[in-house]
């Protein structure tokens, strides 16, 4: 299964840092060989890192949708625009949507049905609280933000998805999960998955790690089988380290 590392700008970067990204990341995109790369830049760049993504081996997400597909939605953005501008992936449920914005459960199920309608391919962000870890109730509020997203969804519907465990604590706070507490998380993940979509199907759905992921961590990380990639805040805005942490997870899964 092809690793996929993705780029989360969050709200960050003009059309000129953008360009400034696309241009010198685009060199190095020989060296990403077997890795699928994407950038989720801010709504108003992406028209332009659609321009210079296209003809490259590098992928466009979003970092949002509305959950109708048009509509009466002053400020929203809906999904086939995306799909228009060439924008082939969504995330859906950032714990900074859940947590600031106040998204819940149900919104993000709507969000899930209505990126996959428009032909997009969500990644659903899960993740337990410290609060919620220390409890002890890490595994049940993952499978119930897991399970409330894929309700309703046909199983052959949740082959598109990839599946993000953002533990909230470690996002932003430079202080990573211990890569086996995530690969813990991902392997109940993995779990959850299989009991909703069937062995066959889950197999095909690849669940990233995010928080504080950085160019000397994510070897430690990606090289546990249940680990398929990362979803990258911070370390992604420069394309140097951008880069350098791509071909750091290549490098400790060849190895
Ligand atoms: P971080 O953000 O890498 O800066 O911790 C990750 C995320 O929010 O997806």
């Amino acid at each position: 299964m092809e690793m996929i590392i993705a780029a989360n700008w969050k709200m960050h970067k003009k059309t000129g840092d953008t360009a400034e990204f696309c241009r010198a990341i685009l060199k190095d995109q020989q060296l990403f060989k077997g890795v699928e790369v994407l950038i989720c830049p801010p709504y108003t760049s992406l028209p332009l890192a659609a321009e210079f993504l296209n003809d490259s081996s590098l992928k466009l997400g979003a970092q949002d949708l509305h959950w109708e597909q048009e509509g009466a939605f002053t400020g929203e953005i809906a999904g086939p625009m995306l799909a228009d501008l060439g924008v082939e992936y969504v995330i859906i449920g950032h714990s900074e949507r859940r947590h600031i914005i106040g998204e819940s459960n149900n919104r993000i199920r709507s969000k899930v049905k209505a990126a996959l309608e428009a032909g997009l391919k969500p990644i659903l962000c899960v993740g337990e609280t410290e609060a919620e870890r220390e409890q002890g109730s890490a595994n049940s509020v993952i499978s119930e933000q897991l399970l409330a997203a894929l309700e309703g969804l046909a199983p052959g519907d949740m082959e598109e998805l990839v599946i993000a465990y953002e533990p909230v604590w470690a996002i932003g706070t430079g202080k990573a999960a211990q890569p086996g507490d995530a690969d813990a998380a991902c392997s109940f993940i993995r779990e959850v998955l299989q009991n909703a979509a069937g062995p066959e199907r889950a197999q095909k759905i690849r669940i990233q790690y995010g928080g504080s992921v950085k160019v000397d961590n994510i070897g430690s990380f990606v090289e546990f089988a249940s680990i398929q990639g990362a979803l990258v805040g911070g370390a992604s805005m420069q394309p140097d380290s951008f880069s350098a942490l791509i071909q750091a997870a290549r490098k400790a899964v060849q190895n």
